[in-house]
């Protein structure tokens, strides 16, 4: 698994020349409201993929499909090829996918290092009848789990904050901790939504840093962000929503120079 530095491990030439992530013809509604209209999206193993659009466009309702909150009216979500469709979101993290959320949620009277542990739980081999009935193995995977949890707080620079509450730290730190929550059930994919939003200049170069090591790290990473410079400086494929359809693809230059980039954001600096 990928925490250590290590890639992710592909079987076969076939496999590794996959899109690690496909949505095909993706469409979903809210009352009248088409939210996606026939999106289709690959990403590829070990890049850093971006989805920019205005407010509303559907870049959160693409995570909430791909990590199962909701399932899509029409069209099919394949993930290492698998159809992983109105699954269920703890089975699609069972399968390697791991996400952030919009909105920080964290357990915030916890400290940095458990709410870490959460996230390596939802890997956890062992049940509540297990631990009732195999003490020494239930105690030997905790202290796998707390390794693991200071090794995620590593990646994203918290180890030295470990016993801090969450609710004590900089909000900068609290999105990093929730990034290596997500990282903590050893991902191959995770999707980031907005992580730099509401971070000032310093920690979000900082953030930068964290989301190379990751890909460093052979994880694929998914971006949603609305800060440009940001996204046009980290990624390796930007794709572009609009009311629910993509309207341009391709590499952070190609999309800055885009004229219905440039016309989605009115005006708005998309270099
Ligand atoms: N559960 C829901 N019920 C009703 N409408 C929803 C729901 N989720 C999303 N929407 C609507 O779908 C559209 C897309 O929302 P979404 O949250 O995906 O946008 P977004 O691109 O992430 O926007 P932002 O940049 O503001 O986060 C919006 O009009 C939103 O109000
Ligand atoms: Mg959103």
């Amino acid at each position: 698994m990928p925490v250590s530095g290590q890639p992710a491990k592909m079987t076969g030439e076939c496999r590794s020349m996959q899109p690690l992530l496909k949505l095909e013809q993706v469409s979903i509604n809210f009352g009248g409201l088409a939210a996606l209209e026939s999106v289709d999206i690959q990403v590829e193993r070990g890049k850093i993929f971006s989805l920019i659009g205005p407010n509303g466009a559907g870049k959160s309702t693409v995570f909430n499909i791909i990590s199962g909150i909701y399932r899509p009216a029409s069209g099919r979500v394949l993930f290492k090829n698998i159809d992983i469709t109105g699954r269920k979101p703890y089975l699609i993290t069972d399968l390697g996918i791991t996400r952030t959320f919009q909105n920080i949620r964290l357990f915030k009277n916890l400290t940095v290092l458990d709410n870490a542990r959460i996230g390596c739980h939802t890997r956890s081999r062992a049940g509540f009848i297990g631990a009732l009935g195999r003490f020494k193995k239930v105690r030997e995977e905790e202290g796998l789990i707390r390794g693991r949890a200071m090794e995620v707080l590593e990646v994203v620079g918290l180890t030295e904050k470990s016993n801090v509450l969450a609710k004590n730290l900089a909000y900068g730190d609290q999105r990093k901790l929730e990034i290596a929550r997500a990282l903590a059930s050893s991902p191959e994919l995770i999707l980031l939504d907005e992580p730099a939003a509401g971070m000032n200049v310093l920690e979000k170069q900082g953030l930068v840093d964290v989301i190379e090591k990751i890909r460093g790290m052979g994880i694929t990473v998914m971006l949603v962000e609305h800060d440009m410079k940001f996204v046009m400086s980290i990624s390796d494929y930007v794709a572009v929503l609009n009311y629910g359809m993509l309207i341009a693809g391709g590499s952070p230059d190609q999309v800055q120079n885009n004229p219905a980039v440039i016309e989605a954001y009115l005006g708005r600096e998309v270099g």
